[in-house]
């Protein structure tokens, strides 16, 4: 495995992982969402954007995937449509890029002889727990069209390896956090709440409880995942197994700032009741088990860092998105 491709590598993930893999010395490729301006999106301020191979196309059209993958060992497809809010309004957008986009990367790495394919999942596709923590084996629920997008493209997934027998490994990531991730995401909206002019802090929900690995813990995951064959075929969860509230994110973010500023609701913030997920908790035993993971960065430890990032970079950091 030394050729890689990622694909959505100018995203928020996508670009920490590439940069990760390109300190191991594999030589990597990104794939990401062709633009008329060529914009690298996250990689444009990577300190190692000349390293860095990128191929602008469309995980949608068949012809340019394809051509992406030219001599190259393992693919980890991360490109995706990712809002939630964003998938009420567009749900077909969510089955084109989502699933139709995943048919395009299995099928052009069937047809290219890709030795391996590690296909980005979601939490998201559990919904609500039923039980906690939620293991491998916990039922499949889509509360909302992204849900459903992603499990579909799990399923497509798997099917690739039960068919023809292609190397596909799923890995299921809870949430995620860290520098460069948009401020759609509940952290970094916070945050930007709190660096902006703001009086108040505008939230949807504050009782969800989510589990949250910091950026840098994910990648490890997905290099240790590309390195393991018992995946083989299956679903690896990715989460640290450790459960906190919007509400407590809230006051741990205010901890590190001098000025007050309260909560308040937002109705335009708030999921519908049916498609919000009220409690995610990873049971990440397979993955400790199999690979020996464990995350190195503490909850607090990855707000502070995702806060001093924030700060330093507010010029190319847009202001709260609202959620959308
Ligand atoms: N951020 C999280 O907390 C989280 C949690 C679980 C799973 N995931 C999954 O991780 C992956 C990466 O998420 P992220 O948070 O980095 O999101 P992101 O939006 O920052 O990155 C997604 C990337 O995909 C690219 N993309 C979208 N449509 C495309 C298209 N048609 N053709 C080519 N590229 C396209 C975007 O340009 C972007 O660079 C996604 O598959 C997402 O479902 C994310």
């Amino acid at each position: 495995m030394k050729n890689i491709l990622i694909t959505g590598g100018c995203g928020f993930i996508g670009s920490h992982l590439a940069e990760y893999l390109l300190e191991k010395n594999f030589n990597v490729t990104v794939f990401d969402r062709y633009n008329s301006n060529n914009n690298w999106g996250n990689l444009e301020y990577s300190k190692y954007k000349k390293d860095i191979k990128v191929i602008l196309g469309d995980v949608r059209d068949y012809d340019s995937v394809n051509s992406s993958i030219k001599k190259i060992d393992t693919i980890f497809h991360l490109a995706a449509l990712i809002g939630i809010p964003y998938s009420y309004i567009s749900p077909l957008a969510y089955l084109k890029t989502n699933v139709e986009g995943t048919y395009n990367v299995l099928e052009a790495g069937k047809q290219n002889n890709v030795n391996q394919i590690i296909v980005t999942s979601t939490s998201e596709a559990y919904g609500s727990a039923k039980y906690i923590p939620i293991d491998e084996n916990h039922t499949l629920n889509a509360q909302s069209p992204y849900a459903a997008s992603k499990i579909a493209a799990d399923h497509l997934a798997l099917s690739y390896n039960k068919s023809f027998g292609t190397n596909i490994k799923i890995i299921r990531p809870f949430n995620t956090f860290g520098p460069r991730q948009s401020a759609r995401a509940i952290i970094p909206s916070i945050i930007s709440q709190f660096l902006g002019k703001e009086k108040n802090i505008e939230i949807g929900n504050i009782y969800p409880t989510r589990d949250y690995t910091y950026v840098s813990d994910l990648c490890d995951a997905y290099l240790k995942i590309s390195k393991t064959n018992s995946t083989t075929g299956t679903v690896t969860n990715v989460g640290c197994n450790f459960e906190i509230s919007i509400k407590e994110i809230y006051n741990l973010i205010q901890s590190n700032f001098k000025v007050k500023k309260k909560l308040k609701f937002e109705k335009l913030r708030k999921r519908k009741q049916k498609s919000e997920v009220d409690r995610l908790n990873c049971d990440n035993r397979k993955l400790v088990k199999l690979t020996k993971w464990y995350p190195k960065t503490k909850f607090k430890e990855g707000i502070r860092k995702t806060i001093i990032w924030m700060k330093k970079n507010k010029k190319i950091f847009k202001q709260d998105l609202y959620n959308i």
